[in-house]
């Protein structure tokens, strides 16, 4: 712990007050200020104006292909009940482009930049992060999840094999640590969670969004440009917490948690079911300030959970069979 943070600890003991609970969570090699970092995909430097980017616990920042790619048809987004559904289908600048603008702009927050990469088949990934490895970044994390693809994507995602495949020839390209984020299509999310743990993963995200589809009854056909799309948002929270509590079971990696948070106590819900971390998606385009508001929320939390250090919550969920009652 840095001695300034022990120093005003002392300084409150001896004044008798009590110090702020500490956010600080440990990910891999990498110290966050706090547990709270954008999806990738929901969140870019453009809201730099709304969000002091330095308070977040990272940035992450939307995934980045090789090549310069356009996405997919319109429509691209769809609401839904309890959520939305998306088929953007990752438009990227190529990682030239990317380099030179966005990368600077992220780089620019005063946080820890965790790059987003992906590919619609293994090459591609390797040849991502060969071009981005020498960039000041604290972690690539890996797409294999994306349910939006033409290729790739879902076919990477759901196979063990394909992410141990794509994760160690990564590994052995680049010294970057590799955060791993997994679909929730799957029948077993801890056999993912494993191979990519066994193939170098530092860190796992849990997880991206679901397959969905809605449909316009006047003309008997989807809302979406592409028939299919990803299911994001509150919906989603119930889902995703017990995919992120099955994979840190499974794993000794942290896991980061994705899928429906809003709230403080949402991300405490994560953490005690495993979480080390925790992304932020949908709830970004229904209130830009989001995240910020989860941060100033959680050392009260943290007080009324009678918890000095946010990370005593990681993983301390009772697993005893319970009457469901709630207190
Ligand atoms: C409009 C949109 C674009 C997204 N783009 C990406 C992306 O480029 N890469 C990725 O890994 N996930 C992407 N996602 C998925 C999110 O990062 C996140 O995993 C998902 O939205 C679940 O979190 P949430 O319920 O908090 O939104 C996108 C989601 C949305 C809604």
């Amino acid at each position: 712990m840095h001695s300034a943070v022990i120093d005003s600890r002392a300084h409150d003991r001896d004044n008798g007050t009590q110090s702020r609970p500490d956010l600080s969570v440990t990910v891999g090699d990498l110290v966050l200020g706090n547990p709270v970092m954008p999806a990738s995909g929901c969140f870019g430097p453009e809201l730099a104006p709304l969000i002091p980017f330095e308070r977040l616990g990272a940035v992450v920042t939307k995934t980045v292909f090789a090549r310069r790619r356009a996405g997919n048809p319109a429509h691209r987004l769809a609401e839904t009940s309890h959520g939305m559904l998306n088929s953007v289908g990752i438009p990227s600048p190529g990682s030239d482009g990317f380099r030179s603008g966005l990368l600077r702009r992220y780089q620019a927050g005063g946080t820890h930049v965790i790059v987003s990469i992906g590919g619609l088949v293994a090459s591609e990934y390797y040849e991502v992060a060969e071009d981005l490895a020498d960039e000041d970044i604290a972690a690539f994390e890996i797409n294999v999840s994306c349910p939006n693809l033409e290729q790739g994507g879902l076919a990477i995602g759901t196979s063990a094999e394909r992410v141990a495949e794509v994760v160690s020839g990564i590994k052995e390209l680049v010294a970057v640590p590799l955060f791993v984020k997994l679909t929730p299509t799957v029948s077993s999310i801890s056999e993912i969670a494993r191979a990519a743990q066994d193939a170098g993963a530092a860190a796992l995200v849990v997880a991206n969004s679901f397959s969905g589809l809605s449909i316009n009854l006047r003309n008997r056909s989807s809302t979406l440009g592409t028939g299919a799309g990803g299911y994001t948002g509150p919906g989603i929270k119930p889902l995703a917490l017990k995919l992120v509590h099955d994979a840190a079971a499974a794993v000794t990696i942290p896991v980061i948690g994705c899928g429906g948070i809003s709230t403080a106590a949402d991300v405490a819900e994560f953490m005690i079911a495993g979480a080390t971390a925790v992304q932020i998606g949908t709830a970004t385009f229904t209130r830009p300030t989001t995240m910020i508001e989860v941060i100033d929320d959680l050392g009260p939390l943290c007080e009324a959970l009678n918890v000095r250090n946010i990370s005593e919550l990681i993983g301390t969920m009772d697993n005893r069979v319970t009457t469901g009652l709630s207190l």
